[in-house]
C-alpha cells in the first residue's frame, strides 16, 4: 500500500474523541519508528510544526530537539510567543535561533519576489543545518507535512507548475539526510486543529491565520530595508490587535499588512512628511487558490488607519486593498 495515500476508509477527524485515538495511535507509531534516538524538528510556530512538537512531546519528550530560527522576518512577538509556549509551558528542548542578520544582510539590495523566497528557502536550511551539525545523536527529521502537501507534489509530479515556490526543509545537504517522522501527513488541515486543541494547544494558536514561510520578507516590497520591515511589522501588529478586539480575528481567513517601497508627501505637525503607505489585505477563501475581500465596518477602518499613522513612524497613509483572487493574488509578491 502507499503510505502516502490517504484510504478511503479513514474516518475524518472531527471531535476529540476521534483526536484522541489518532493521538493514541500516531505516539505508539512514533515511539515504535524512533525508539531510543533524537529526533530533530524545525518549529516555525505555524499551526502544523506546532501540533507536531507537541504530539512528539507527548510521544517521546525530550527526545524531540526543536529548532526555532527567527529569520527577523516574524511578526511582532512571535518568536518570543514560541519559546514561551513550548520551552517554558511545554519544556520542550528548544534551541532558539536569532538569524536575523544572517538573513536580512542576504536580502539587502535584492528586489525580484521569486529571488527573495529562494534567499530565504536556503538560507533557512543554512541555519537549521549549522544547528543539526552540531547535535549528536540525531536520526530523525519531524516534518509538519499535511495532506495538501503530498497532494501539491503529486500534482508538481505529474508536471503542473507552482504559481510560487512555497518552502519547508526538504532540500538538506547531503551530509544531513534524514529518516522522516510525518505524523500529520495524512490530516487536511481541519483535522490538524482538532488534533491540536485536543493536545491541549491554545486555541489562538491552532486556529491563528496562516502566515508564509518567508513571512514578513513578502510584505516589505522589493527591497527590504531594516526600517521599512520595523514599520510594516508595527502597523501589522496593531492591525492584528484591533481585529482580535473586534471580533474580526475569527472570522477573517487572513488579514495583514503590506508596505510597499513607495513614498508619498504627507503633512505631520505642520511640516512635510514623506512616508509609506500601508495597504490592508483581508481576504476570505477555502482553499485560497481563490479568494472574496472581507467587508471590513468603515468605523473599524478609520481607526486603525488613526493608530497605524500615529503611532508607527515613517507610515504616513493607510490603503486598503479590494482586489479579489483572481486577479490579485493573496500576497502581494
Ligand atoms: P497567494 O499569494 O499565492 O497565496 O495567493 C496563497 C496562500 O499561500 C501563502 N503563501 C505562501 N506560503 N510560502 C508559504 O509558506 C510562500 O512563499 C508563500 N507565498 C504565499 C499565502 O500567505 C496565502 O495563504
Amino acid at each position: 500500500m502507499d503510505n502516502n495515500r490517504r484510504p478511503e476508509t479513514m474516518e475524518r477527524i472531527t471531535n476529540k474523541a476521534l483526536a484522541d485515538a489518532f493521538i493514541e495511535e500516531q505516539i505508539a507509531q512514533v515511539r515504535a519508528q524512533v525508539g531510543n534516538k533524537k529526533v530533530l524538528l524545525a518549529l516555525s510556530g505555524g499551526v502544523d510544526s506546532s501540533v507536531v512538537a507537541a504530539l512528539l512531546i507527548k510521544a517521546i519528550g525530550k527526545q524531540l530537539v526543536c529548532v526555532h530560527v527567527n529569520h527577523g522576518l516574524m511578526r511582532k512577538n512571535e518568536s518570543e510567543n514560541v519559546v514561551e509556549l513550548f520551552r517554558n509551558q511545554l519544556d520542550a528542548n528548544l534551541i532558539y535561533v536569532d538569524a536575523t542578520d544572517r538573513f536580512l544582510n542576504l536580502l539587502a539590495g535584492v528586489s525580484d519576489p521569486e529571488s527573495k523566497r529562494k534567499i530565504i528557502g536556503k538560507e533557512f536550511i543554512n541555519v537549521f543545518a549549522d544547528e543539526a551539525r552540531k547535535l549528536e545523536g540525531v536520526s530523525f527529521l519531524a516534518q509538519g507535512t499535511i495532506y495538501p502537501d503530498i497532494l501539491e507534489s503529486i500534482k508538481q509530479a505529474e508536471g503542473k507548475k507552482a504559481v510560487k515556490s512555497h518552502h519547508n526543509v526538504g532540500g538538506l545537504p547531503e551530509d544531513l539526510q534524514f529518516e522522516l517522522v510525518e505524523p500529520l501527513k495524512l490530516l487536511f488541515k481541519d483535522e490538524v486543529r482538532v488534533v491540536g486543541e485536543a493536545l491541549g494547544l491554545p486555541h489562538e494558536m491552532v486556529y491563528r491565520q496562516p502566515f508564509p514561510g518567508p513571512g514578513l520578507g513578502v510584505r516589505c516590497l522589493g527591497a527590504i530595508t531594516r526600517d521599512r520591515l520595523h514599520a510594516l511589522r508595527e502597523a501589522d501588529a496593531i492591525l492584528r490587535e484591533e481585529f482580535a478586539n473586534n471580533g474580526l480575528a475569527g472570522k477573517v481567513w487572513q488579514y495583514f499588512v503590506v508596505v510597499p517601497d513607495v513614498k508619498s508627501v504627507g503633512v505631520k505637525d505642520e511640516s512635510r512628511y514623506e512616508g509609506w503607505p500601508a495597504i490592508i489585505r483581508a481576504v476570505n477563501t477555502t482553499d485560497a487558490m481563490s479568494a472574496t475581500i472581507e467587508e471590513i465596518p468603515y468605523a473599524l477602518l478609520h481607526k486603525i488607519t488613526n493608530r497605524i499613522t500615529t503611532e508607527v513612524e515613517g507610515i504616513n497613509r493607510v490603503l486598503y486593498d479590494l482586489t479579489p483572487k483572481p486577479v490579485g493574488t493573496i500576497e502581494w509578491e
